[in-house]
């Protein structure tokens, strides 16, 4: 029976070992999912419904892209790039309102917000013939100022909560 000792022991050991390795057998504590408004940038209050809608359909996407686009970048996957970055060009706009238009979501929109808009297409349009030129300078560069676009319109636009837009 002197040999079952040890292997009993070891039996025994095994589980604790496992258990060691977790981090505590006490229920992990989870952090509260935050509610959606806190993780965004902040409500446009001054935007309509129907152009927070919009917007909000457009910006997803452009969030999803940005994360492509960065990786392609850094990585140089030159051909990735000029896709997404064609693609961010190509978006059909939203139009400036007609003097007398009656129009819900170009009405809403301040002149400053076009004027974002058109520069992120010129951007995204630099980016595309950066790498289809293969420059790899350039295509840091010019990823770096789509991103300065990005940064200037959600600063122009999304005030932080509680506050009017700057
Ligand atoms: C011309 C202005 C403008 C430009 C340029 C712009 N955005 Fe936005 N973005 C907005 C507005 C306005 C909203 C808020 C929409 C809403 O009400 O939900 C927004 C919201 C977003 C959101 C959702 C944030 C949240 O609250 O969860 C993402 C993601 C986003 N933008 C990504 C981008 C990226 C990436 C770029 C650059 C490639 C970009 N945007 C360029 C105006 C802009």
């Amino acid at each position: 029976m002197r040999p079952l000792v040890p292997a009993l022991l070891v039996l025994l050991a095994v589980p604790a070992a496992a258990d060691d390795k977790k981090p505590s057998t006490k229920p992990p504590v989870v952090a509260k999912a935050p509610a959606r408004d806190d993780q965004s940038l902040g409500r446009p209050e001054y935007l309509s419904d129907l152009a927070r809608q919009i917007l909000r359909r457009r910006m997803e996407r452009h969030g999803r892209d940005m994360i492509h686009l960065m990786t392609g970048v850094v990585l140089l996957r030159r051909e990735v790039v000029q896709t997404i970055a064609q693609e961010l060009s190509r978006e059909p706009r939203i139009t400036r309102p007609l003097p007398d238009a009656r129009d819900e979501l170009n009405s809403a929109l301040p002149e400053k917000f076009f004027v974002l808009q058109d520069e992120l297409r010129e951007r995204a349009k630099a980016l595309e013939e950066a790498a289809k030129a293969r420059n790899d300078k350039e295509l840091g560069e010019s990823f770096g100022r789509l991103t300065q676009t990005c940064v200037a319109c959600h600063s122009a636009f999304l005030a932080p909560k509680g506050t009017e837009p700057q």
